[in-house]
């Protein structure tokens, strides 16, 4: 039976109680629904384990009914503050220049099921991440063709996808779009993907064409993109106003901004909620990243925060998450909590407490797992 929005948010406060993320159902493919239409999967922890995660597990976010965007007839209209708007086909675009980049994905939601008190939106776990081989052209390069012209301020990227907007009211249906200053539009971290992991994208990843903005929070990455706009003044667009803002201190007052890069954050992939573990010999081991910096430090404690220890990772860079590991444990039989936490290359650690300046949005605060150990 389908499970409706009212079902996934009644379910929150009893699973926070027990500490435990609400599986729900699992698809056939082993992600985890949190939707079903649109769909809106997530990766189940031990998923979350290789380099990249394969197409196939990696999580999905969906705003709307996917679109159905024929890649023979798909075009690519990029306009607005130009000098030379262009219509570009998929051949047009591979023939620009192509660049892969492994660049992990974070939804600025990920982990809303450990916010107190509830918050309305998506429950997700720690799964709404992964890592993919991302195939395409700068989106620098595009804009070069087009002949950015002076005073650009935005760069507007434009989904196929859209819909009516209940709360607050939208005038009619609105695509998913996200504006990007032209600076990080210009990086190139910043691709327009035709490939996933060595393949066509998928439907649900945004075929035949999305953006990946690298080191931002997800909801950047625009799927099924079919227009690029640059604008002379900041985009003020629902999905960075309404949605995908956060609270700023300015001198003025609290204002709210649109989220942009990934805070660093270390999950532990090798135990979930409620798992027994031998008291003696045990590893953990999980992921971290860093978003636009490196991975600098990982650590974990075993007792909800009062103690760390130095975890062994792989060396961090910028863009992608690192593989880490305890070494071999003994604690003694009893409950545990478990948690990593990661610092990344400018001396930022993940936070204790949760700032709810950020809404429901960037969650990286301290968050354990029980797990006993016998
Ligand atoms: N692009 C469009 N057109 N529509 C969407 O709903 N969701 C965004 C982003 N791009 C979205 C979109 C969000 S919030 C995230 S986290 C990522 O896509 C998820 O990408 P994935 O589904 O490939 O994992």
């Amino acid at each position: 039976m389908p499970l409706s929005r009212r079902d996934l948010f009644r379910a929150v406060p009893a699973a926070v109680a027990a500490g435990a993320v609400p599986q729900f159902a699992t698809a056939a493919d082993g992600l985890v629904v949190r939707m079903r239409e649109p769909r809106n999967l997530e990766t189940q922890l031990a998923d979350l384990g290789p380099a990249t995660t394969p197409t196939e597990a990696f999580y999905v976010r969906n705003h709307f009914p996917v679109p159905a965007l024929d890649p023979k007839t798909f075009t690519l209209a990029v306009e607005g503050h130009v000098g030379k708007p262009l219509t570009l086909s998929l051949d047009d675009l591979q023939k620009m220049g192509t660049a892969t980049l492994d660049i992990t994905l974070e939804c600025a939601g990920n982990g809303r099921v450990f916010l107190v008190p509830p918050a309305r939106g998506l429950q997700w776990g720690h799964g709404a991440v992964g890592t993919a081989k991302w195939t395409g052209v700068a989106l620098g390069a595009v804009l070069e063709r087009a002949g950015v012209k002076a005073g650009a301020v935005d760069v507007v990227l434009v989904g196929a996808d859209k819909g009516a907007i209940a709360d607050p009211a939208t005038p009619g249906p609105i695509p998913f779009d996200r504006g990007i200053p032209l600076a990080k539009a210009k990086a190139d971290e910043t691709l327009l993907a035709w490939h996933m992991n060595g393949a066509p994208l998928t439907a649900d990843h945004g075929a035949p064409l999305r953006a990946v903005v690298g080191g931002w929070y997800g909801m950047a990455s625009v799927k099924w993109l079919t227009r690029v706009v640059v604008t002379d003044r900041p985009y003020t667009g629902f999905w960075q106003t309404f949605d995908y803002s956060v609270w700023e201190r300015a001198a003025a007052g609290p204002r709210l901004v649109p989220v942009t890069a990934i805070q660093p954050k270390a999950v532990v992939t090798s135990v979930g909620p409620g798992a027994v573990v031998k008291a003696a010999g045990f590893v953990l081991s999980g992921r971290a990243w860093a978003g636009e910096h490196a991975v600098a430090k990982v650590e974990f404690t075993l007792d909800g925060g009062k103690t760390w220890q130095p975890a062994k990772h792989d060396k961090g860079r910028p863009l992608g998450w690192v593989a880490w590991e305890s070494g071999p444990l003994t604690a003694p039989a009893g409950v545990l909590r478990v948690a990593a936490r990661c610092t990344d290359d400018k001396g930022t650690t993940q936070p204790e407490a949760r700032d709810p300046d950020r809404r429901t949005y960037m969650i990286n605060h301290l968050v354990p797992t029980e797990v006993t150990a016998k």
